[in-house]
């Protein structure tokens, strides 16, 4: 009987890989990987870290690729923007595309790529760090390596010199797109403080993805108010910083960074290059130590994030607030504390049918179940979760994160986001449909 059992299971997993990678092979176009093919056509930062590990398990030498097409629009003052557009006709397939984000004739910007002028999560030194750790023969790649390094040595660089006024070790976010969790609940209170203008403007998003699942027309007058805002300071740095009204130090992306620094930090010793090992480690204490001071909730009982321009510390219940545990820099006092959280109600429900983790606490009052980041479960996020508890020794929480991905991938496709709350009798995934990140993280947990 176990046997047949075993046999099954081991079938329904070679089923998913077996999807997974033909996810992945779908969606490579000429050195990179698209996020999802109609909904998001060109490059996006962050996925592409992600995509990277997944491409890890199929072809290396195209993880690499992802990862080099990454740098190869980097912009001479170590920026990484968020969205590389690989196609001159941007505009007639994406909004708001090259020419509406009007960052690509910025002096620092590469001549012959546009890009966007914001960035995203700096999650390339811990997504190279496990490419490097996979690599059987470090020696013939050791060049790539050494300048993957050294280009997301200069990103952070970028980010420390450009975003940290006040020398704290928190970097700021000056776009709500630039979190990489576009909606979230917590830019809420920011939202109040001021009313941006009406852009009567032909979203293509909307096309291909049900409006109830997607950011609102309200939502996206502050996004592109923020764009044209950038847009009339020519995305000068010091310019944007006296102008823009969101100034964010997020937990996530500082988390992140710190992840990434002591990747760095551990590569840079065994690549021979000492000045970066020292920095990354300066880097990673300063902003560890940041993010325990200043982002951390009491009262909650999790991290949060703080509104830089108003001056206030904003207290939410997200998925993101324990994204802290995947740096390593949470006391163990802090992290039973995180563990009892995501273990109650807020995150887990009453009743066992909620699937971890609801990017929003599902008792929040804006609560949504099927709205992008306001509610639904991202598999991204799952994963810095599960390997998050997991390091800290709680096998059973990670162990339920990494089913509960799979199950909801297993059941519903290979979707961008998922309702948390199971209803049996209709598909619960939203979003872009063959959704590369998604794969990849499946072949990481199934691996
Ligand atoms: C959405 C997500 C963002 C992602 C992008 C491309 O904007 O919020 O995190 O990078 O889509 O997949």
């Amino acid at each position: 009987m176990n046997q047949i059992i075993n046999i099954q299971k081991s079938s329904v997993i070679e089923d998913l890989l077996k999807k997974s990678e033909d996810v992945l092979k779908q969606n490579w176009r000429n050195g990179f990987t698209v996020p999802s093919s109609n909904l998001y056509p060109f490059q996006w930062l962050w996925d592409s870290g992600f995509i990277a590990m997944g491409w890890s398990f199929v072809d290396m030498e195209k993880a690499r690729q992802e990862l080099n097409t990454l740098f190869d629009a980097q912009w001479s003052n170590g920026f990484l923007p968020h969205i590389i557009f690989h196609d001159d006709n941007a505009e007639k397939q994406y909004f708001p595309g090259a020419d509406f984000q009007g960052a690509y004739t910025h002096p620092f910007a590469p001549k012959h790529v546009k890009t966007s002028g914001i960035t995203q999560p700096p999650v390339l030194g811990f997504v190279l760090e496990y490419l490097f750790e996979k690599e059987e023969k470090i020696t013939q790649y050791r060049d790539f390596y050494i300048n993957a390094v050294e280009a997301i040595y200069k990103f952070h660089q970028y980010l420390y010199q450009n975003r940290d006024p006040h020398n704290e070790g928190l970097v700021y976010i000056r776009h709500n797109w630039e979190s990489g969790t576009d909606n979230s609940a917590a830019w809420d209170s920011i939202w109040q403080t001021y009313t941006p203008p009406t852009y009567d403007v032909q979203r293509k998003d909307t096309a291909h993805v049900n409006q109830a699942q997607r950011p609102t027309k309200k939502d996206y007058n502050y996004y592109l108010h923020l764009i044209e805002q950038s847009k009339n300071c020519a995305y000068d740095e010091q310019k944007m910083y006296e102008t823009l009204p969101f100034l964010v130090q997020d937990p996530l992306f500082n988390s992140l960074l710190v992840a990434s620094n002591k990747s760095l930090a551990r590569m840079a010793v065994e690549l021979n290059l000492p000045h970066i090992a020292e920095q990354c480690s300066i880097w990673s204490d300063k902003t560890g130590q940041a993010i325990n001071t200043k982002l951390y909730d009491d009262e909650l009982g999790l991290y949060g994030y703080y509104d830089l321009k108003n001056e206030r510390f904003i207290s939410i219940a997200t998925a993101m607030g324990f994204s802290p545990l995947f740096a390593g820099i949470v006391s163990q006092q802090r992290a039973i504390r995180l563990l009892k959280i995501i273990e109650s109600d807020a995150f887990m429900g009453s009743e066992s049918s909620v699937c971890l983790c609801p990017s929003l606490a599902i008792n929040h009052q804006e609560f949504d179940p099927k709205r992008y980041w306001r509610g639904p479960v991202w598999l991204n996020i799952n994963w810095l979760l599960y390997k998050g508890f997991d390091s800290y020794g709680f096998k059973g929480i990670a162990r339920t994160i990494k089913n509960d991905s799979i199950r909801l991938v297993e059941e519903n496709g290979f979707f961008e986001y998922f309702n948390p709350i199971s209803d049996t009798n209709e598909v619960n995934g939203y979003g872009g449909q063959n959704f590369s990140w998604t794969a990849a993280i499946i072949l990481d947990m199934l691996n």
